[in-house]
């Protein structure tokens, strides 16, 4: 396995005579797959690793979204179906938005993919080439600037900081903005920051989008059920309906429904954008796997008690670890007020996050991602998706470890 941060160009090459395209010398493979292998390398050589590196729920599927899939399979549901996805998902997933999400859509605005991360792939493929720029609030989600970079465009990075609760600035936004900036990211609740954008915040976004119609706007909305008391997720394009045909929804099961492996995810927007990203998913990967569309569309269409009773158990979590990092002398956090992960600033430790992130799982055998991998090398990101006698372990670890500094 490549060290964590290794790019493709640097991997060992294949047969001898065969170069890779420049498309995948340029690409990072996703570091925090590669620290979870890791982590989970040293265990099996014996080590004593505790992980709160993980982007998943470590919660099973409730158990009847397992039951429908499995019906589904026994019922036949085994054949190739319609690229874009299975009809009654499809009409599932836009009732969903038009009732919970107040963004009126009909089924053929809606394309299932195989995760939300094809969603933004598909999407961008579609919408992006050479010369376009994507505006990219830092710190951001770190696969976005690949995928962006895969479709041929550019990405402007817009820092956020903490002191502003990582949030972009509306002027920040319109000084950014060129002939060329075709797709602003948002992602709210936000990983790695776990920053929730406000109604207001999205509506000063929209004031200055509305300014630049070029700028299409990609809503990453995958954590949209895990909030903190007292935050609400308010979709884009429901605050903003006049722009709605320029707006598009990333959404998936993986996190709300605990469904990570499941790979259901989706992209909601205008129907020609939808048709083409149809088309190119009919002509690379086809349907999402067909029975687990069922249990999909068991999880969408049910009722969310087992969605509330998870967020409200991450909710006793996230508490645990802003606390406990909050304690720790020299760290600065802003707490965390949706998905699950921290990103504390460690940067007066004098350590890049790189060194810090290696040193510490060496020294005390703890694996955390370092903020570098998301546009921020003052920090790192812990996961409160992880049991909380788990979490209690690795802020115990990281204590010893900053002490030691
Ligand atoms: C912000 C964000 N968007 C999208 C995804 C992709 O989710 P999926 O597993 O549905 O592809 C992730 C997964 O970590 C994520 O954190």
């Amino acid at each position: 396995m490549p060290e964590p941060g290794t790019p493709v160009s640097d991997c060992p090459a294949g047969p001898s005579g065969l170069t890779l395209s420049p498309r995948a010398q340029a690409l990072q493979p996703s570091l925090t797959l590669a620290i979870a292998a890791k982590a989970k390398q040293l265990r099996a050589e014996g080590r004593d690793i505790c992980s709160l590196s993980a982007g998943e729920p470590d919660f099973d599927t409730p158990a009847f979204i397992r039951q429908a899939a499995a019906t589904a399979l026994e019922a036949g549901h085994t054949r190739y179906g319609p690229a874009a996805g299975e009809p009654a998902l499809r009409e599932a997933i836009a009732a969903k938005l038009s009732t919970e999400n107040g963004v009126p859509t009909r089924a053929e605005q809606v394309l299932v993919t195989n995760g939300g991360k094809q969603a933004l792939y598909n999407l961008f493929q579609v919408l992006l080439g050479q010369g376009d720029e994507v505006l990219l609030p830092a710190p951001y989600w770190l696969s976005y600037p690949e995928i962006a970079r895969l479709a041929g465009a550019s990405v402007t990075v817009l820092p956020t900081e903490a002191a502003q609760g990582f949030r972009l600035q509306p002027e920040q936004l319109e000084a950014a903005i060129t002939p060329a900036s075709k797709l602003l990211v948002l992602n709210s609740p936000s990983n790695p920051t776990g920053m929730v954008l406000s109604r207001q915040e999205l509506e000063a976004i929209a004031a200055v989008l509305r300014r630049h119609p070029q700028v299409a706007v990609v809503c990453d909305e995958i954590y949209e059920f895990l909030l903190a008391p007292g935050h609400s997720h308010h979709s884009f394009a429901a605050v903003a309906p006049d722009l709605a045909d320029r707006v598009f929804v990333v959404n998936g099961c993986a996190k709300g429904w605990a469904m990570t492996g499941w790979r259901i995810g989706w992209l909601a927007g205008a129907p020609a954008v939808i048709a083409a990203a149809s088309a190119l998913q009919s002509q690379t990967t086809s349907n999402v796997c067909s029975f687990a569309q069922y249990g999909a569309l068991a999880a969408v269409s049910g009722p969310r008690d087992c969605v509330q009773a998870m967020a409200a158990q991450f909710n006793e979590r996230r508490t645990l670890l802003s606390e406990g990092l909050r304690a720790i002398p020299g760290l600065q956090l802003l707490p965390p007020e949706g998905a699950f992960y921290a990103f504390p600033d460690v940067s007066s430790y004098g350590l890049d996050s790189m060194t810090l992130c290696n040193r510490l799982l060496d020294a005390v055998g703890l694996a955390v991602v370092p903020g570098v991998a998301f546009g921020d090398d003052r920090c790192i990101r812990l996961s409160c998706a992880a049991a909380p006698a788990t979490i209690s372990d690795g802020l115990e670890r990281l204590q010893r470890f900053l002490g030691s500094l």
